[in-house]
């Protein structure tokens, strides 16, 4: 039961007093800290400085035959589609290695359903002149996949994330109407819940037999190597369960392995549904960047070697993420106001406070001098109807940052769990 709910009127006010005075003194140390995004921190980018090294105006440019400074190869260096292969679970053959973000092959795929079509099918911009098309979305989720989805003119619908992944019943009922053209997911170490879907929700999504045969799920694997324990949970390779079916594509990308936002990316997908899309790709492009492919597959030519840098990475962010849970545990486990997850691996926290807290306890910490990620981002439009959810992304600071956040934090959570509980006497 909430701890301040079982005060008395005199003991709430006193100890939303004293709340009060803890967070006026905090405002006066005039904080300037920042936990809104999942950014990797200096001390995790330097892992990477030897990336830079690999190259040099001597190095031989041509690799497997291929000539990684000049056009050709439009679905990337052979070595880096094997490399992508190999995290991703699929044949090389089936990978397309461009670009430096994969949130950009993303819309890519979005752009092509939406100006091409799906293999043949009528483009989304005119099945949409006719009713509005639907998009799945799994909440709490990644803000910038629903602002994609809603960008190409779909109605976002949340589907309730559970700890083994979306709720699948849902999902089977909703791709029923063919109206629903997708579904986002994150299957390991989820943004923001940290969670990994179960071998059960891979089969049942590999199982799906949508109404709309341009019905796609976007596969975002953005968290694939990046766990903190060895033990951590893996995630089914739902490739081996779809077999030939036209119904997945898949994304990648180094971002979080070596440099964020100038790494390598790819699309994984069946050899079709890679042909069809790479017939837009290949109006956009040339061909993409394949001197920065050459230089990662020369820095972290294999798996082995990926898993390698990622223990080092991981060194850093386990400190961090041990610190979340043991600030949170310690200071709101036995005040029974706030509930959290538990990851493994990945670059986020899932923070849920009591009903209709999340936008004030946002606005507490932002007016003290630490900024959060917006209360409701990780929801469709932004809005979380029951105002609870919260991101907390402990990537960036320094640990001792951090911990000043968190400081900070869990004040303003107590604070406003104070005054609920005396407003609502
Ligand atoms: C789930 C997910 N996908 C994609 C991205 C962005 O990846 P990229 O830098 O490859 O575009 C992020 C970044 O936070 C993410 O959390």
């Amino acid at each position: 039961m909430n701890y301040y709910k079982t005060l008395s009127k005199e003991a709430l006010a006193a100890e939303k007093s004293a709340l009060e005075s803890a967070y006026a003194a905090a405002c006066l140390a005039k904080l300037n800290l920042d936990m809104s995004r999942g950014k990797p921190s200096e001390e995790q980018l330097d892992l990477s400085r030897g990336l830079l090294d690999e190259l040099s105006s001597t190095s031989e440019l041509v690799i497997d035959g291929q000539n990684a400074g000049n056009y050709g190869c439009p679905e990337g260096l052979r070595v880096a589609r094997q490399l992508f292969g190999e995290l991703l679970g699929v044949n090389k053959d089936q990978v397309l290695v461009s670009g430096s973000s994969s949130l950009n092959l993303m819309f890519d795929v979005l752009s092509h359903g939406f100006v091409r079509g799906m293999q043949g099918e009528s483009p989304w911009s005119k099945q949409s002149q006719a009713h509005r098309l639907r998009w799945l979305c799994p909440a709490p989720g990644y803000d910038r996949h629903f602002a994609l989805s809603d960008y190409f003119g779909f109605e976002n619908v949340a589907v309730t994330m559970r700890d083994t992944g979306p709720d699948m019943d849902a999902v089977e009922d909703l791709v029923k109407d063919p109206s629903v053209k997708g579904i986002w997911c994150v299957p390991r170490f989820s943004n923001p819940t940290g969670i990994v879907y179960s071998d059960e929700v891979v089969k049942r999504f590999a199982a799906l037999k949508p109404a709309a045969s341009d019905f796609r799920i976007l596969w975002d694997n953005a968290y694939c190597v990046h766990a903190f324990y060895d033990n951590a949970p893996q995630v089914a390779n739902i490739f081996e369960y779809v077999g030939t079916k036209d119904l997945v594509y898949s994304f990648a990308s180094t971002s979080k392995i070596t440099f964020a936002g100038a790494g390598i990316a790819c699309i994984a997908a069946s050899k079709h549904d890679l042909a069809d899309v790479m017939v837009s790709t290949g109006i956009e492009r040339v061909c993409s960047d394949k001197i920065s492919q050459l230089a990662h597959a020369l820095y972290l030519p294999d798996r082995t070697r990926i898993e390698a840098h990622m223990k080092q990475i991981a060194e850093v962010l386990r400190p961090k993420f041990s610190l979340v849970e043991e600030v949170l545990s310690r200071e709101l486990g036995p005040l029974d106001i706030a509930q959290w997850t538990h990851p493994q691996g990945g670059y986020f926290v899932s923070f849920d406070g009591e009903r209709g807290s999340a936008k004030e306890i946002v606005k507490l910490c932002k007016d003290a001098g630490l900024q959060l990620t917006n209360a409701g981002a990780t929801w469709p439009g932004g809005f979380d109807a029951a105002d609870t959810n919260i991101r907390i992304a402990p990537s960036y600071p320094s640990l001792e940052e951090l911990s000043r956040a968190l400081d900070l934090f869990v004040l303003c959570t107590k604070l406003q769990a104070a005054r609920a509980a005396l407003r609502a006497l």
